[in-house]
Protein backbone atom coordinates (compact mmCIF):
# COMPACT_ATOMS: atom_id res chain seq x y z
CA UNK A 1 0.00 0.00 0.00
CA UNK A 2 2.86 2.67 0.94
CA UNK A 3 6.62 1.68 -0.75
CA UNK A 4 9.03 4.15 0.42
CA UNK A 5 12.51 4.13 -1.74
CA UNK A 6 15.53 6.42 -1.18
CA UNK A 7 13.90 8.66 0.88
CA UNK A 8 16.49 11.64 1.71
CA UNK A 9 15.59 15.23 2.90
CA UNK A 10 17.93 17.60 5.13
CA UNK A 11 17.26 21.17 6.61
CA UNK A 12 19.87 23.78 6.70
CA UNK A 13 22.88 21.14 4.71
CA UNK A 14 22.03 18.61 7.63
CA UNK A 15 20.53 15.34 6.69
CA UNK A 16 17.79 13.87 8.65
CA UNK A 17 16.64 11.21 6.18
CA UNK A 18 20.12 9.74 4.24
CA UNK A 19 18.16 6.39 2.85
CA UNK A 20 14.41 5.50 3.82
CA UNK A 21 13.67 2.51 2.46
CA UNK A 22 9.94 0.61 3.70
CA UNK A 23 7.50 -1.24 2.02
CA UNK A 24 4.14 -1.40 4.44
CA UNK A 25 0.94 -3.39 3.18
CA UNK A 26 -2.57 -2.99 4.09
CA UNK A 27 -3.69 -3.41 7.24
CA UNK A 28 -0.28 -3.22 9.03
CA UNK A 29 0.22 -1.26 12.24
CA UNK A 30 4.13 -0.37 12.19
CA UNK A 31 5.15 1.18 15.24
CA UNK A 32 7.98 3.81 14.67
CA UNK A 33 10.81 4.63 17.35
CA UNK A 34 13.95 5.66 18.18
CA UNK A 35 16.14 8.48 19.80
CA UNK A 36 14.86 12.43 19.55
CA UNK A 37 15.53 13.97 16.61
CA UNK A 38 15.98 10.82 14.34
CA UNK A 39 13.53 11.95 11.35
CA UNK A 40 10.77 10.10 13.34
CA UNK A 41 8.37 13.21 12.50
CA UNK A 42 10.17 14.09 9.35
CA UNK A 43 9.68 10.24 7.60
CA UNK A 44 5.76 10.84 8.62
CA UNK A 45 5.27 13.91 7.96
CA UNK A 46 7.00 13.10 3.95
CA UNK A 47 4.55 10.85 3.51
CA UNK A 48 1.64 13.34 3.15
CA UNK A 49 3.65 16.01 1.95
CA UNK A 50 3.84 18.38 5.06
CA UNK A 51 7.83 18.02 4.41
CA UNK A 52 8.58 18.31 0.60
CA UNK A 53 11.25 15.49 0.23
CA UNK A 54 14.96 16.15 -1.37
CA UNK A 55 15.05 12.61 -3.36
CA UNK A 56 13.61 9.73 -3.24
CA UNK A 57 9.76 7.90 -4.03
CA UNK A 58 6.81 7.60 -2.30
CA UNK A 59 3.71 5.25 -3.96
CA UNK A 60 0.74 5.35 -2.06
CA UNK A 61 -1.43 2.67 -3.72
CA UNK A 62 0.13 2.97 -6.91
CA UNK A 63 0.09 6.90 -7.13
CA UNK A 64 3.53 8.16 -6.79
CA UNK A 65 3.57 11.44 -3.91
CA UNK A 66 5.42 14.07 -5.51
CA UNK A 67 4.88 17.60 -6.86
CA UNK A 68 2.61 16.74 -9.51
CA UNK A 69 0.38 14.75 -6.99
CA UNK A 70 -3.46 15.98 -5.83
CA UNK A 71 -1.51 16.56 -1.95
CA UNK A 72 -5.33 16.93 -1.19
CA UNK A 73 -6.61 13.57 -2.32
CA UNK A 74 -3.12 12.63 -0.56
CA UNK A 75 -4.26 13.99 2.94
CA UNK A 76 -7.41 12.55 2.61
CA UNK A 77 -6.36 9.14 2.25
CA UNK A 78 -4.06 9.63 4.78
CA UNK A 79 -5.29 11.02 8.14
CA UNK A 80 -2.86 12.90 10.77
CA UNK A 81 -2.92 12.97 14.32
CA UNK A 82 -0.15 15.17 15.98
CA UNK A 83 0.91 15.48 19.39
CA UNK A 84 -0.64 18.81 20.35
CA UNK A 85 -4.25 18.27 19.05
CA UNK A 86 -4.06 21.29 16.49
CA UNK A 87 -7.83 21.48 17.58
CA UNK A 88 -9.96 24.42 15.93
CA UNK A 89 -10.17 26.72 19.94
CA UNK A 90 -13.41 28.70 18.33
CA UNK A 91 -15.22 25.82 17.56
CA UNK A 92 -17.22 23.06 19.62
CA UNK A 93 -16.33 19.58 19.56
CA UNK A 94 -18.79 18.51 16.65
CA UNK A 95 -17.57 21.54 14.41
CA UNK A 96 -14.30 20.51 14.70
CA UNK A 97 -15.27 16.96 13.24
CA UNK A 98 -17.27 18.22 10.76
CA UNK A 99 -15.50 21.16 9.23
CA UNK A 100 -13.11 19.18 6.70
CA UNK A 101 -16.28 16.76 5.58
CA UNK A 102 -17.59 20.38 4.44
CA UNK A 103 -15.14 22.29 3.13
CA UNK A 104 -12.87 19.03 1.55
CA UNK A 105 -15.53 16.39 0.72
CA UNK A 106 -18.58 18.85 0.12
CA UNK A 107 -21.02 17.01 2.29
CA UNK A 108 -23.97 18.72 3.67
CA UNK A 109 -23.89 20.06 7.31
CA UNK A 110 -26.35 17.60 8.08
CA UNK A 111 -24.59 14.49 6.75
CA UNK A 112 -21.46 15.92 8.36
CA UNK A 113 -23.20 15.91 11.99
CA UNK A 114 -24.18 12.71 11.51
CA UNK A 115 -20.70 11.51 10.30
CA UNK A 116 -19.10 13.81 13.42
CA UNK A 117 -21.76 12.10 16.08
CA UNK A 118 -21.30 8.77 15.28
CA UNK A 119 -17.51 9.20 15.34
CA UNK A 120 -17.81 10.77 18.36
CA UNK A 121 -19.89 8.06 20.01
CA UNK A 122 -16.96 5.68 18.54
CA UNK A 123 -14.22 7.84 20.67
CA UNK A 124 -16.83 7.70 24.00
CA UNK A 125 -17.34 11.61 23.75
CA UNK A 126 -20.66 12.19 22.17
CA UNK A 127 -22.11 13.83 25.41
CA UNK A 128 -19.09 16.36 24.86
CA UNK A 129 -20.22 17.30 21.40
CA UNK A 130 -21.35 21.17 22.16
CA UNK A 131 -18.00 21.82 24.65
CA UNK A 132 -15.35 23.70 23.16
CA UNK A 133 -12.09 22.20 23.29
CA UNK A 134 -10.53 24.20 26.43
CA UNK A 135 -12.87 22.58 28.54
CA UNK A 136 -11.41 19.21 27.68
CA UNK A 137 -9.00 17.03 29.21
CA UNK A 138 -5.84 16.35 27.02
CA UNK A 139 -6.77 12.76 26.54
CA UNK A 140 -10.42 14.02 25.53
CA UNK A 141 -8.89 16.54 22.93
CA UNK A 142 -6.59 14.24 21.48
CA UNK A 143 -10.06 10.81 21.23
CA UNK A 144 -11.61 14.20 19.31
CA UNK A 145 -8.89 15.24 16.76
CA UNK A 146 -8.72 10.80 16.52
CA UNK A 147 -12.64 11.63 15.12
CA UNK A 148 -12.10 14.43 12.82
CA UNK A 149 -9.07 12.14 11.05
CA UNK A 150 -11.45 9.07 11.08
CA UNK A 151 -14.43 11.79 9.47
CA UNK A 152 -12.14 12.24 6.10
CA UNK A 153 -12.67 7.99 5.78
CA UNK A 154 -9.08 7.57 5.38
CA UNK A 155 -6.77 4.45 4.29
CA UNK A 156 -3.97 5.33 6.88
CA UNK A 157 -3.62 7.09 10.15
CA UNK A 158 -0.53 8.20 10.82
CA UNK A 159 0.40 9.37 14.50
CA UNK A 160 2.88 11.24 15.26
CA UNK A 161 3.37 10.57 19.38
CA UNK A 162 -0.13 10.48 19.96
CA UNK A 163 0.17 10.55 23.96
CA UNK A 164 3.29 12.29 24.54
CA UNK A 165 1.95 15.16 25.74
CA UNK A 166 -0.66 13.73 28.44
CA UNK A 167 -1.04 13.46 31.81
CA UNK A 168 0.09 9.66 32.61
CA UNK A 169 -3.27 8.68 33.51
CA UNK A 170 -5.15 9.64 30.16
CA UNK A 171 -2.46 7.63 28.14
CA UNK A 172 -4.53 4.62 28.35
CA UNK A 173 -7.87 6.36 27.28
CA UNK A 174 -6.14 7.29 23.68
CA UNK A 175 -4.01 4.07 23.38
CA UNK A 176 -7.41 2.20 23.71
CA UNK A 177 -8.95 4.40 20.98
CA UNK A 178 -6.23 3.41 18.51
CA UNK A 179 -5.82 -0.16 19.05
CA UNK A 180 -9.41 -0.09 18.73
CA UNK A 181 -9.04 1.09 14.94
CA UNK A 182 -6.13 -1.34 14.69
CA UNK A 183 -8.58 -4.43 14.82
CA UNK A 184 -10.71 -2.30 11.96
CA UNK A 185 -8.15 -3.15 9.71
CA UNK A 186 -6.78 0.24 9.46
CA UNK A 187 -3.68 1.01 8.19
CA UNK A 188 -1.51 2.62 10.70
CA UNK A 189 1.93 4.33 11.17
CA UNK A 190 2.47 4.70 15.15
CA UNK A 191 5.38 7.40 16.01
CA UNK A 192 5.68 6.38 19.59
CA UNK A 193 7.42 5.88 23.17
CA UNK A 194 4.72 3.50 24.32
CA UNK A 195 6.87 0.55 24.13
CA UNK A 196 3.66 -2.31 25.58
CA UNK A 197 1.47 -0.35 23.13
CA UNK A 198 4.47 -1.14 20.13
CA UNK A 199 4.63 -4.75 21.51
CA UNK A 200 1.04 -5.35 21.82
CA UNK A 201 -0.85 -3.45 18.70
CA UNK A 202 2.07 -3.91 16.17
CA UNK A 203 2.63 -6.08 13.45
CA UNK A 204 6.21 -4.31 12.50
CA UNK A 205 8.49 -2.12 14.56
CA UNK A 206 10.65 -0.22 12.97
CA UNK A 207 13.47 1.63 14.93
CA UNK A 208 14.98 4.54 13.05
CA UNK A 209 18.63 5.75 13.90
CA UNK A 210 21.44 7.31 11.43
CA UNK A 211 19.19 8.70 9.19
CA UNK A 212 17.91 5.21 7.99
CA UNK A 213 15.39 3.07 9.07
CA UNK A 214 18.35 1.10 11.21
CA UNK A 215 16.91 -2.26 12.21
CA UNK A 216 12.77 -3.55 11.80
CA UNK A 217 11.24 -6.60 12.56
CA UNK A 218 8.18 -8.21 14.21
CA UNK A 219 7.46 -6.66 18.09
CA UNK A 220 9.07 -9.89 19.67
CA UNK A 221 12.23 -9.73 17.75
CA UNK A 222 12.43 -5.94 17.96
CA UNK A 223 11.88 -6.56 22.33
CA UNK A 224 13.66 -9.27 23.13
CA UNK A 225 16.32 -10.00 20.80
CA UNK A 226 17.42 -6.85 18.82
CA UNK A 227 20.24 -7.38 16.63
CA UNK A 228 21.80 -4.43 16.41
CA UNK A 229 23.71 -2.16 19.09
CA UNK A 230 21.78 0.60 18.66
CA UNK A 231 18.44 -1.13 18.59
CA UNK A 232 19.73 -2.92 21.78
CA UNK A 233 20.87 0.15 23.28
CA UNK A 234 17.58 2.26 22.50
CA UNK A 235 15.39 -1.16 23.93
CA UNK A 236 17.59 -0.82 26.88
CA UNK A 237 17.32 2.34 27.98
CA UNK A 238 13.41 2.44 27.41
CA UNK A 239 13.60 -0.86 29.90
CA UNK A 240 15.01 1.10 32.07
CA UNK A 241 13.01 3.58 32.47
CA UNK A 242 10.02 1.31 32.69
CA UNK A 243 11.78 0.02 35.95
CA UNK A 244 12.35 3.06 37.20
CA UNK A 245 8.72 4.61 36.53
CA UNK A 246 7.72 1.41 38.25
CA UNK A 247 9.51 2.03 41.31
CA UNK A 248 8.76 5.57 41.42
CA UNK A 249 4.95 4.73 41.50
CA UNK A 250 5.33 2.30 43.99
CA UNK A 251 7.30 4.89 46.46
CA UNK A 252 5.16 7.72 45.83
CA UNK A 253 1.59 6.29 45.04
CA UNK A 254 1.41 2.84 46.62
CA UNK A 255 3.23 3.48 49.40
CA UNK A 256 1.08 6.47 50.25
CA UNK A 257 -2.09 4.63 49.43
CA UNK A 258 -1.06 1.87 52.09
CA UNK A 259 -1.32 -0.87 49.25
CA UNK A 260 2.15 -1.75 50.18
CA UNK A 261 4.04 -1.35 53.06
CA UNK A 262 7.92 0.33 53.51
CA UNK A 263 9.32 -3.05 53.51
CA UNK A 264 7.46 -4.05 50.32
CA UNK A 265 8.37 -0.57 48.81
CA UNK A 266 12.68 -0.99 50.54
CA UNK A 267 12.50 -4.87 48.49
CA UNK A 268 11.59 -3.43 45.36
CA UNK A 269 14.45 -0.69 45.09
CA UNK A 270 16.54 -3.39 46.38
CA UNK A 271 15.38 -5.73 43.48
CA UNK A 272 15.93 -2.98 40.85
CA UNK A 273 19.60 -1.34 42.20
CA UNK A 274 21.21 -3.89 39.30
CA UNK A 275 19.43 -2.18 36.75
CA UNK A 276 20.61 1.01 36.93
CA UNK A 277 23.72 -0.40 35.33
CA UNK A 278 21.42 -2.21 32.97
CA UNK A 279 22.73 0.50 29.55
CA UNK A 280 22.81 -2.55 26.95
CA UNK A 281 19.78 -4.60 28.28
CA UNK A 282 16.70 -6.07 26.45
CA UNK A 283 13.11 -7.25 27.94
CA UNK A 284 14.75 -10.50 27.84
CA UNK A 285 17.60 -9.56 29.38
CA UNK A 286 16.34 -8.12 32.45
CA UNK A 287 14.04 -11.25 32.87
CA UNK A 288 17.34 -13.03 32.66
CA UNK A 289 18.56 -10.62 35.29
CA UNK A 290 16.45 -11.25 38.02
CA UNK A 291 16.54 -14.82 37.16
CA UNK A 292 20.02 -15.02 37.80
CA UNK A 293 19.96 -13.35 40.94
CA UNK A 294 17.36 -15.43 42.18
CA UNK A 295 19.16 -18.57 41.16
CA UNK A 296 23.14 -16.45 42.70
CA UNK A 297 21.05 -15.83 45.83
CA UNK A 298 21.00 -12.18 45.67
CA UNK A 299 17.11 -12.47 46.67
CA UNK A 300 15.98 -15.29 48.65
CA UNK A 301 13.13 -17.64 48.13
CA UNK A 302 10.86 -15.72 50.35
CA UNK A 303 11.99 -12.12 48.76
CA UNK A 304 10.79 -13.72 45.30
CA UNK A 305 7.64 -14.87 46.90
CA UNK A 306 6.95 -10.77 48.35
CA UNK A 307 7.82 -9.76 44.57
CA UNK A 308 5.50 -11.80 43.02
CA UNK A 309 2.49 -10.24 45.78
CA UNK A 310 3.88 -6.67 44.90
CA UNK A 311 3.82 -6.85 41.11
CA UNK A 312 0.12 -8.77 41.44
CA UNK A 313 -0.87 -5.20 42.91
CA UNK A 314 0.28 -3.71 40.36
N1 LIG B 1 11.27 22.34 9.63
C1 LIG B 1 12.50 22.11 10.08
N2 LIG B 1 13.50 22.99 9.92
C2 LIG B 1 14.76 22.74 10.36
N3 LIG B 1 15.10 21.62 11.00
C3 LIG B 1 14.16 20.70 11.22
C4 LIG B 1 12.80 20.87 10.78
N4 LIG B 1 12.08 19.79 11.13
C5 LIG B 1 12.93 18.96 11.75
N5 LIG B 1 14.18 19.50 11.81
C6 LIG B 1 15.36 18.86 12.40
O1 LIG B 1 15.47 17.56 11.89
C7 LIG B 1 15.87 16.63 12.89
C8 LIG B 1 14.85 15.51 12.97
O2 LIG B 1 13.64 16.04 13.47
P1 LIG B 1 12.36 15.17 13.71
O3 LIG B 1 11.36 16.07 14.33
O4 LIG B 1 11.97 14.47 12.46
O5 LIG B 1 12.89 14.09 14.76
P2 LIG B 1 12.07 13.07 15.66
O6 LIG B 1 12.74 11.74 15.49
O7 LIG B 1 10.63 13.16 15.35
O8 LIG B 1 12.38 13.59 17.13
P3 LIG B 1 11.41 13.62 18.45
O9 LIG B 1 11.45 12.21 19.02
O10 LIG B 1 12.11 14.58 19.34
O11 LIG B 1 10.06 14.06 18.03
C9 LIG B 1 16.03 17.43 14.15
O12 LIG B 1 17.38 17.74 14.30
C10 LIG B 1 15.22 18.69 13.90
O13 LIG B 1 15.75 19.77 14.60
MG1 LIG C 1 8.99 13.80 16.42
Amino acid sequence: MITVSHLRKSFNGTPVLRDVNATIAKGEIISVIGPSGTGKSTFLRCLNRLETPDAGSIVVDGVEVNAAADISAIRRKMGMVFQNFNLFGNMNVVGNVMAAQCDLLGRTPEAARRKAMELLDRVGLADRADALPETLSGGQKQRVAIARALAMDPEILLFDEPTSALDPTMVGEVLAVIKDLAETGMTMLVVTHEMSFAHDVSSRVFYMDEGVIYEEGTPDEMFGSPKRPKTRDFVGQVCLKKVRDVVRVLRTGFLADGRIDETEALLLLKLTEPFQDLGNGTIAGLSSLLRKMLEDGKISDAESCRLVGILKKL
